[in-house]
């Protein structure tokens, strides 16, 4: 219902209403489809507010009067009585002062459509029309109502009118050019634009293929709620005489004839979720659906719905249709040769060639799931009949269409005699439904094969061949057949060979933030040796930016590279795709793909420094107050300074918080000097020696995790912000490793401990940091300092010497051994423990944090994760830091988290140690100098995705490690962290452990994702919740 109409009925008392579209349709996840208007789902309650003009008498009770055009008579929705029951409509009222909160509960059963909703044109509606337009909505409206509420019904319905054959349908259907007067099928990006084209024409919209039918399926049966996925099926059968069996025919001269039977080199159907109470029990779940016009399904160009069990266990009288989909997975393909007197002979057959790499999309990303045994049991690989001793074989590298590729022909002779064949080569353009186009090549060879060899028959398909018959398909199909002289039988080998398209390049530029305007920059590399003529880019994106063409004036030589620039301003927020796709006189389809991270702000530096760099270059000054600071920027500018320059530029300022509170000593704000190197090389021993006392840096880890798991555990499945769970399992490692103790989350040092660091962290880069201590900070720091003087008394009395169980016991040793040099003492010792324990903590625990953030965000990494963690751990109980070395992708995603979320995005502030010189500007000695680290980590030119969240920045091409000299979070030079190897080892152990127990889950009822972090020494991400769910019970 639309607010006017609830204004209009309830004058005088009601002053308005909000039906909260935003908030209900998120939680009816129907967000997507539209938020300005409220779009529900049935059986799931959803809330409105009533505003009154005055509170409303306690005797009055609202009712809500619900209009649906189909239905005869008004639906009256009151409170629910105690007889309520969940098949009916039914509300519930709160009130506060003059304010009604409804409740409205729909019963599971209650007929989809347009409850008096005041809707504009668009899809949700376009779906109701599909139902309104289809023949038995036409032929006997009110039969049809009362089916409604059954999602059998429903898609039977929907598959029909998918199609234009014999309905009102949407998509007219063609597999072969010309395409004149519509769309060319392979040139689609999405289902929308159909949709609409077909309810303002009213007419079937001009082109569809098995993919383009079962998206629109898919979106209308979506939006129809019912839950739906696409489907391919490779090397799918379409068995047109129901014999189960694709009969191939070949002549005499092994020339394929045309037979009705075929085989699609891929099949696209859907899938949808639904009970079938029309079966008996056992047969709900996941439908096959297809709304490809292939056969006719009780008179219509349909099929479907048939439950995907009863295709598996080969129950082929269950509804709807199983026999022809059971054939498209399971039919046998026999090739045949039939003499002219028309006798048939079986040439040979193969019957697991069908149904293989059934596919949908991963629910969790862009991954490919592979459910084929939901389809068919396992099947036991055919070995393919060879005539005895002979085997012919087909090989060809994976080709790029524009180019000339060969094609090798590998005849081998096992036997112990020589052999003589007459090799029959053929190349062809087919379609991906098999249909015959031109000839590409073909030629006859014949050969002698000797015994115990292979003989290599290479033919180029060049270009210029193929480049005439080839369709928007771009697959070759190659056939070899050898007739061996001497024998009565051939052996025949046939491949379709895939043409890949060359690629689209999508610049995104820095942070997308949302309703700000950014310029994407578009290209593309002609790769024919032809020029190209009339080429148009056409963009699209949801919540980014809608349809539209970019045209090339002129023509596109040889190997020429054009871009177009696109500026628009992202509507959502959160993960974006953002689609191009590129056409042309001789090359169409070219598809491009980026994601887009939109963002709600931009973080401070972020946004500030950039413009300022863009402005000033890498080497610029800022004022902090009166205080001067030189801001230095990307790799060249940071390594010359930290590297080239060490011992310049690795000095620290004196008069920040930090240093306030350490007096200049222990490590991290100690200035260049003797006492800092000693310490420095103190702090990094003592880390690098893994085996403190008994247990390993490794055992206390992994202890560590266990705690963190059985936290995670007790969540059961809920959401849960993990955010403080990873804080207080990073501060007890180090308290493990410091003061060989762990403790209980809320023991009140601890929590003493973290909320220091959790200040210090705020304000130390912020302008107070710079000015000097505030209260709470000093408080805070003296208690755990006192605290720590205790436990470093309790070590000294219980200590054994030179049998360190910890820092503590190391830093004393220490003492014993420098007795008289002075630079070792217990306020040194103190400040080294506390500097371990605040560059340790935040630093790593926020960097899990993001590392979680991301997986969960980007769950098709997150499988890719898990599989190579399941690969490499089998067998193990627990994960080892040695095990790193077999997990490339793993250790991928942990640096790129690292370099995406830029920890330490300022690094910690250094000064000049004398008067210097860099990139040809003066600095005098004391100055205060800033890494921007985040400017090397995003830095363009250095990362393949700068801006991008994506392991392959560190991968390459053959999925190897590779770490470029950009990747620097630990800052470099000789002031670089020296907990490096303790962060690497707890982010590996930590993240390897937990997914490898979890599955990390994105709840949808709370939103898309903030990328936006906090700013501070450390940056954090917002605060998020999201599901741990684990794997075991999962998978
Ligand atoms: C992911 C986790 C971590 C990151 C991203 C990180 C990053 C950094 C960065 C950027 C610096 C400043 C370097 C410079 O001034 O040029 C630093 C310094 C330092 N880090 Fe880390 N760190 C991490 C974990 C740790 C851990 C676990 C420890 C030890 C327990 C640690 C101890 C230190 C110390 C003592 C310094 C001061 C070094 C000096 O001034 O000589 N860090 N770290």
């Amino acid at each position: 219902m639309s607010k006017s109409e609830w204004a209009h009925t309830c004058v005088g008392i009601i002053a308005g209403v909000d039906l909260g579209s935003r908030i209900n349709n998120r939680a009816h996840r129907t967000n997507e489809i539209d938020w300005q208007r409220l779009i529900v789902r049935r059986g799931q309650p959803f809330s409105l507010t009533v505003h009154c003009s005055s509170p409303l008498a306690s005797d009055l009770e609202l009712a809500l009067l619900l209009k649906q055009d189909k239905i005869t008579g008004d639906i009256v929705i009151r409170q629910r009585t105690a007889e309520g029951s969940d098949d009916k409509w039914w509300l519930r009222q709160q009130r506060a002062q003059d304010e009604v909160l409804l409740t409205v509960y729909s019963p599971a059963r209650a007929a989809i459509g347009q409850y008096r909703l005041a809707f504009e044109d668009n899809v949700m509606d376009i779906c109701f029309e599909i139902l309104d337009r289809s023949k038995p909505a036409l032929s006997n409206p009110s039969e049809d109502m009362s089916q409604r509420w059954d999602p059998a019904y429903i898609s039977r319905v929907v598959v029909a009118m998918v199609n234009a054959n014999d309905d009102a349908g949407v998509l007219v259907g063609k597999w072969q050019k010309p395409y004149t007067g519509g769309v060319v099928p392979t040139q689609w990006m999405s289902s929308v634009p159909i949709l609409e084209r077909w309810s303002r024409s009213k007419t079937g919209v001009k082109y569809g293929q098995c993919w383009v039918f079962s998206a629109v399926a898919c979106t209308v049966l979506r939006c129809l709620g019912i839950p739906t996925r696409c489907i391919t099926n490779f090397d799918s059968a379409h068995d047109t005489d129901g014999n189960v069996s694709i009969d191939r025919i070949f002549d005499v001269h092994k020339q394929q004839v045309d037979s009705h039977d075929s085989i699609w080199n891929f099949h696209c159907w859907i899938e949808s979720y639904m009970q079938r109470e029309d079966l008996s029990e056992g047969y709900g779940g996941w439908q096959v659906l297809d709304p490809t016009p292939q056969e006719r399904s009780s008179g219509m160009f349909r099929c479907g719905p048939c439950p995907v069990k009863a295709i598996k266990e080969g129950e082929l009288s269950v509804k709807y249709d199983a026999p022809f989909i059971f054939a498209e997975v399971n039919a046998d393909v026999v090739n045949w040769e039939v003499r002219p007197d028309g006798q048939r002979k079986k040439l040979s057959s193969n019957s697991t060639q069908v149904g293989v790499n059934i596919s949908t999309k991963s629910p969790y990303g862009d991954e490919r799931e592979d459910v084929t045994l939901q389809y068919k049991y396992p099947e036991v690989t055919e070995v393919a009949p060879q005539t005895g001793d002979v085997q012919l074989k087909i090989k060809y590298a994976s080709p790029v269409f524009g180019t000339d590729f060969d094609v090798i022909y590998e005849l081998e002779n096992t036997g112990g005699a020589e052999v003589r064949c007459k090799l029959n080569m053929v190349s062809k353009a087919v379609t991906y439904n098999s249909v015959h186009l031109g000839e590409c090549q073909s030629s006859t060879v014949n050969v002698v094969v000797p015994a115990h060899k292979v003989h290599r028959e290479v033919v180029r398909l060049l270009y210029e061949q193929y480049a005439s018959c080839v369709s928007e398909h771009n697959v070759i199909r190659v056939i070899g057949v050898a007739q061996v002289s001497g024998r009565d039988q051939s052996i025949l080998k046939m491949v379709n060979i895939p043409l890949s398209k060359p690629e689209i390049t999508i610049k995104i530029p820095g942070w997308v933030i949302l309703n700000q305007r950014i310029t994407t920059t578009i290209s593309f590399t002609n790769p024919l040796p032809v020029p190209l003529q009339q080429g148009v880019f056409t963009v699209e994106g949801a919540g980014l930016v809608s349809s539209k063409e970019i045209r090339i004036p002129g023509r596109i030589g040889p190997g020429q590279r054009v871009s177009v620039q696109l500026t628009f301003m992202p509507m959502r927020q959160g993960m974006r795709k953002f689609l191009v796709d590129f056409d042309s006189d001789r090359l169409q389809d070219v598809k491009g793909v980026a994601t887009v991270v939109v963002h709600k702000t931009s973080p401070l530096f972020t946004s500030m420094l950039p413009n300022l760099r863009q402005r000033y270059g890498n080497v610029f000054s800022l004022f902090f107050g009166n205080r001067p600071a030189v801001i230095l920027n990307g790799t060249k500018a940071i390594r010359e300074a930290f590297i080239s320059k060490a011992n310049d530029f690795a000095g620290r300022p004196d008069e920040l918080l930090l240093s306030n509170l350490t007096e200049g000593k222990g490590v991290i704000m100690a200035n260049h000097g003797p006492s800092w190197r000693d310490h420095r090389r103190f702090a990094l021993m003592t880390l690098r020696n893994f085996g403190l006392g008994k247990q390993s840096m490794e055992d206390r880890i992994l202890g560590e995790v266990e705690h963190v798991a059985a936290e995670l555990e007790k969540s059961n499945g809920k959401p849960m912000n993990p955010q403080i769970l990873f804080h207080n399992a990073s501060c007890d490692i180090i308290c493990s490793i410091m003061y060989g103790t762990r403790y209980e989350y809320d023991h009140h040092f601890f929590q003493a401990m973290i909320q220091m660091m959790a200040e210090c962290s705020k304000i130390a880069n912020g302008p107070w940091g710079m000015v000097g201590l505030t209260l709470k900070v000093m408080n805070d720091h003296s208690y755990v300092k006192g605290h720590v003087k205790g436990i470093v008394a309790e070590h000294r009395a219980s200590r054994i010497p030179k049998q360190p169980r910890d820092v503590i016991d190391s830093y004393l040793d220490q003492m014993d051994k420098r007795e008289k040099s002075g630079l070792f003492d217990e306020e040194q010792m103190l400040a080294t423990l506390l500097d371990l324990l605040f560059a340790g903590t935040d630093t790593t625990s926020n960097t899990i944090c993001f590392a979680v953030f991301y997986l969960t965000t980007h769950p098709d990494i997150q499988v890719r994760c898990q599989r190579e963690i399941d690969n490499v751990l089998e067998g193990k109980e627990r994960a080892s830091f040695e095990d790193k070395d077999r997990m490339p992708f793993m250790q991928a995603v942990i640096h790129e988290s690292q370099r995406f979320c830029s920890t330490l995005p300022l690094s910690v502030y250094h000064a000049t140690t004398k008067d210097t010189e860099l990139q040809g500007y003066r600095i005098p000695k004391g100055t205060l100098v800033i890494q921007n680290l985040s400017s090397v980590l995003y830095e363009e030119g250095q990362w393949k995705f700068p801006h991008e969240f994506n392991p392959d920045n560190f991968l390459n091409d053959q999925g190897e490690l590779q770490q470029p000299e950009a990747f620097m979070p630990f800052s470099v030079g000789p002031r670089m962290c020296l907990g490096e190897g303790l962060a690497r080892m707890e982010l590996f152990l930590v993240l390897v452990t937990l997914l490898r127990r979890f599955q990390f889950i994105w709840p949808e009822d709370v939103g898309p994702p903030d990328f936006t972090p906090l700013f501070g020494v450390t940056q954090a991400p917002k605060p998020f919740s999201m599901v741990f769910r684990p794997r075991d019970s999962h998978t």
